[in-house]
């Protein structure tokens, strides 16, 4: 609750609901100028039922969100991707950010799954800061995200302990390429978008800065950087 004046103005943080939609893509744009939200898409994810979203609302308007949601590792572990967090760049360094990522996390652990994990841009202090005053830590390995939008259509190579998991985010449809990474397992995420793509816009993955032969694979077989990363973790069993 902060005060402004004479008035009182009360930041309440609550669940998003599908007529929130057009608000959090309002802020997402202010946020992010450079993207374009798709207000239909994230009613599409509000409405499935299987991603808890918070709103921030102060004096009346929506001022920031956050996202959140399980997948399942390749083992099967249950973990809360807390995705998406922005706040209205007029209502930053209010304790906006923290609010939300606590209630992102509350509800992470109340689903059961066994830890929390988001993945930050190395340079994004704020958000490391936020996350860090929410209990999270970094295993402080960079990881360098690269994308595939464009399927390719190539010999479905042999199976390995790979996993392709499906993501529907704010943002994008999609597949994360994770377990054992090799040249086969990114061509198999090629080969599922090419056959899906009207279902996935997008093939990501995260390699290790230090894999050199590895980026290059993936690089030759289409897959652009986007940025460098670090997971941030928090543990549930606590
Ligand atoms: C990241 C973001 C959501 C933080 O929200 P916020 O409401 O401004 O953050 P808070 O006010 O809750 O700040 C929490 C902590 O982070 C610190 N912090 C906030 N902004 C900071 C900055 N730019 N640099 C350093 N620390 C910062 C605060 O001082 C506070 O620390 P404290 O508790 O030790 O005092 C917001 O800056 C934002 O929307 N950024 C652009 C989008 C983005 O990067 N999203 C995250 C993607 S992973």
């Amino acid at each position: 609750m902060w005060g402004e004046g004479d008035t009182t103005v009360e930041i309440t943080i609550r669940p998003a609901v599908v007529g929130d939609a057009a608000a959090i893509a309002a802020v997402k744009d202010a946020v992010w100028p450079e993207e374009t939200s798709e207000p239909g898409r994230i009613a599409r994810v509000i409405a499935c039922g299987e991603h808890t979203s918070f709103i921030a609302e102060y004096g009346g308007q929506v001022v920031g969100f956050v996202d959140s949601f399980t997948t399942y590792s390749p083992m099967e572990t249950a973990r809360w991707e807390v995705d998406l967090l922005a706040v209205h760049p007029d209502q930053q360094g209010r304790g906006i950010g923290r609010a939300l990522v606590s209630a992102a996390s509350q509800s992470g652990h109340e689903s059961g799954a066994t830890f929390a994990r988001a993945l930050i841009q190395t340079h994004n202090t704020a958000s490391q800061r936020v996350f860090a005053r929410c209990g999270y830590r970094s295993d402080g390995v960079a990881r360098d995200l690269y994308v595939a939008t464009r399927g390719v259509a190539i010999p479905q190579p042999v199976f390995q302990d790979t996993n392709l998991i499906e993501v529907r985010t704010f943002n994008y449809n999609g597949l994360w390429v994770e377990g054992h990474l090799t040249i086969d397992s990114l061509s198999r995420a090629l080969t599922r978008l090419a056959a899906n793509s009207h279902e996935y816009g997008l093939a990501g993955v995260l390699i290790s800065s230090c894999d050199a032969a590895l980026t290059e694979a993936a690089m030759s077989l289409g897959y652009t950087l986007v940025a460098a990363f670090h997971w941030w973790r928090r543990d549930f069993d606590d």
